[in-house]
């Protein structure tokens, strides 16, 4: 191949990348090899300068920008770092600083490098006006009202910390690994397809147009620059701390290092302790501390000259692929599950990794006793990333998906267009009616917890209970004394379960009061496949009652607000089931709510009692009138002006100035929508 035709070929495959990472949120590639094919194209690009192509990624600093967003012109380029796998290149880094401050004495300010979306956020006069995306790095998108959902941006900073006029403050926008998780158990448990990974996630959730939504997920932004023309920090150690005070989430992780000896201790030291962090993190990010001499340094057409990031090579092992696990959940979907012979991998002993579905398997192209490589990334789960051709001996053997439910042998079923493969017998297969049972009791449903998984096994394998609605049948009588002793695959451990005299009292009594629980907590543990709670909320508000939603056609449902044709279907074919609607006629005769709780305004909680508010401008999550009854439902007072007897000043969008003005002077504190919201739930 010669250097012409291999610039072509490494600009066109590196931009379908960024258009896949940017564009559609998707990695199709890990980081170390894009950045080794980006320096071999920046490299043939030096050597031949005419076959650089105009729309080379070597030109530009991220992906393109989206249509659906009003788009912003960022007032200082958002650029990227130059990238570092070596503590030689760290070296050397340090000593083209070194010689660009004339031999000046120097320090560094470290940072991990956190694996988000990167995000601008505009100051005016203290009040947040703007927050974009990167976009081209020129231009972003406009996501100001999905940044105003993130609960640790200031909507304003007071002008008792004298910030200056216009500021702009940058960040790492991230989902916490826990509500990643969180959100991805939800989805299992309705049969939704799982998020891949917390950054792709959090990318895909900026990116909503509806900002309601977007306020459902604990989204979060750790800042790391602040720009401004007005200079009244002389050093990023600064700026860091004062933007802490400011009330930004500044990770505490930072540390000033005086040389570059002292960056190589915080790379070392957070290389495994990283993983305690509530994010993914891939490298570390060095700074020069001073900003005169980052002035001094200044920039290439891409990246400063006073900061690199160093990355961390993916922590990855290789081990043998012994067997797969089809795993059968709730709504009969049938997951792969690889069994590995155990490795140790950033800490932890690794047996299991997630292969997702059948796609998977065949994109891997792995088979059984194959050494595979598996990494963590950022999550929790490892994820079988390839397969060690070198190593494959004439004992692998292909992966046969199963046309069989591995748990009751019925006959697998795959829709067109979805990933997952599903067993239909949902009335019989043991785990999908051990899955029903576990959903019907959860928290969130009809909250009978204290009947854990190992007790609803032993009552399923007695036959005394066979669907939910069995439960509220059981007497006292039937459950006292039943035992079983349960042994642990793995551990080997043994578990004894049994009901004795207090535990049937509890577990009597939560079934007995789970009958009060309200309709849309029914509604969700009956388990029609993708209705979830809020879902479930919907059809209520819309319907009111079990009866008006058995009789909704599919058409009438799909006009409720958040439910989808999808979604419609489902809940149409569900109460289509003649076995369904004698389930719920069963619920009914045992005293379930089956219709719906209308809104009130009767006192809800204490949660702001004592407590004045005011507000200002127009929410996403609100109307002024939901906005005051929430107020007074929860014990708050409302006032009609900013005065000193003001607690809380709720500032929306377009909010008025003179109210802003007026509670800073008086330091009326300010919060946002979502703060209030929070107020509501402590
Ligand atoms: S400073 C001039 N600090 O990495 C560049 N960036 O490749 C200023 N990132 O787009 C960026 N953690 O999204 C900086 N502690 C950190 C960071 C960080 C993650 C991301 C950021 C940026 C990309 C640069």
């Amino acid at each position: 191949m010669t250097p012409q035709e291999r610039i072509a070929e490494l600009t066109e495959r590196l931009n379908y990348y960024n258009f896949q990472y940017y564009q559609n949120s998707i990695s199709e590639i890990d980081d170390f090899l894009f950045d080794k094919l980006l320096a071999e194209l920046t490299g043939l690009e030096t050597q031949y300068p005419q076959y650089r192509a105009p729309d080379s990624p070597t030109q530009r600093v991220g992906g393109t920008v989206s249509k659906e967003f009003a788009q912003v012109y960022h007032r200082f380029p958002m650029l990227s770092l130059g990238n570092t796998y070596s503590e030689e290149d760290l070296v050397e880094f340090d000593n083209r600083v070194r010689k660009g401050l004339d031999g000046a004495e120097f320090e560094y300010v470290c940072e991990l490098k956190f694996d988000g979306v990167a995000l601008s956020m505009t100051y005016e006069n203290g009040i947040l006006t703007q927050g974009a995306t990167r976009g081209d790095g020129t231009r972003g998108d406009d996501i100001t009202n999905n940044i105003r959902t993130i609960r640790t941006v200031p909507l304003s900073v007071p002008a008792r910390l004298n910030p200056p006029v216009l500021f702009e403050v940058r960040g790492e926008g991230f989902l916490p690994l826990t509500e990643f998780e969180r959100i991805n158990a939800a989805r299992e448990d309705i049969g939704e397809a799982l998020l891949a990974n917390p950054r792709n996630a959090a990318s895909g959730m900026f990116k909503k147009q509806d900002s309601a939504a977007v306020a459902k997920n604990r989204l979060d932004c750790y800042v790391y620059s602040f720009l401004s023309d007005q200079l009244i920090f002389q050093t990023h150690e600064e700026s860091l701390t004062a933007l802490q005070q400011w009330g930004f989430n500044v990770s505490p992780t930072w540390q000033k290092c005086a040389d570059i000896q002292a960056v190589m201790a915080y790379i070392g030291e957070w290389e495994s302790k990283r993983f305690t962090l509530p994010l993914g993190t891939d490298g570390i990010v060095l700074k020069v501390n001073r900003y005169d001499q980052q002035d001094q340094l200044g920039f290439t057409a891409k990246s400063p000259r006073w900061a690199i990031a160093f990355k961390y090579k993916a922590q990855a092992a290789s081990t043998t692929l012994n067997a797969i696990n089809y795993q059968v959940g709730r709504t009969g979907a049938v997951t792969p599950v690889a069994m590995l012979t155990p490795v140790l991998l950033a800490g932890t002993t690794v047996k299991r990794a997630s292969l997702h579905n059948a796609n998977e398997i065949e994109r891997l192209g792995v088979q059984l006793h194959d050494t595979v490589f598996v990494e963590k990334g950022g999550e929790i789960i490892p994820k079988i990333t390839g397969v060690d051709l070198t190593k494959r001996t004439g004992q692998t053997v292909p992966i046969i998906y199963p046309t069989h439910c591995p748990a009751c042998g019925t006959e697998l079923i795959r829709t067109e267009g979805e990933a997952n493969v599903y067993c239909p017998n949902e009335p019989g297969c043991p785990p999908q009616r051990q899955a029903r049972f576990e959903h019907f009791i959860q928290r969130r449903a009809m909250n009978i917890e204290s009947l854990g998984e190992g007790k609803i096994q032993l009552l399923l394998e007695r036959g005394l209970v066979h669907t939910p609605a069995d439960l509220y049948d059981l007497t006292y009588e039937q459950l006292l004394g039943i035992e079983k002793v349960f042994m642990d695959e793995e551990t080997g451990k043994k578990r004894v379960v049994s009901f004795r005299e207090k535990t049937v009292e509890n577990i009597l009594t939560a079934i007995g009061k789970s009958k009060a629980q309200p309709f849309s907590n029914v509604l969700f543990a009956i388990g029609i496949r993708y209705v979830g709670n809020t879902t479930a909320e919907r059809l209520v508000d819309y319907f009111g009652t079990v009866d008006a939603l058995m009789d909704a056609s599919q058409e009438t449902l799909a006009n409720v607000p958040d439910v989808g044709p999808r979604i419609a279907e489902s809940a149409a074919n569900w109460f289509a089931d003649p076995d369904n609607r004698t389930y719920i006629e069963r619920l009914r005769a045992a005293g379930l709510q089956l219709a719906g709780e209308r809104k009130t305004i009767e006192a809800v909680s204490e949660s702001l009692a004592g407590k004045t508010f005011l507000y200002t401008g127009s929410f996403q999550n609100y109307s002024r009138e939901q906005l005051e009854t929430e107020i007074v439902a929860n014990g708050g007072k409302l006032l009609s002006g900013v005065t000193k007897k003001l607690n809380y000043l709720i500032v929306g969008e377009n909010a008025g100035p003179s109210k802003v003005s007026k509670a800073e002077t008086l330091g009326v504190q300010m919060i946002g929508e979502n703060e209030f919201t929070a107020m509501l739930t402590v």
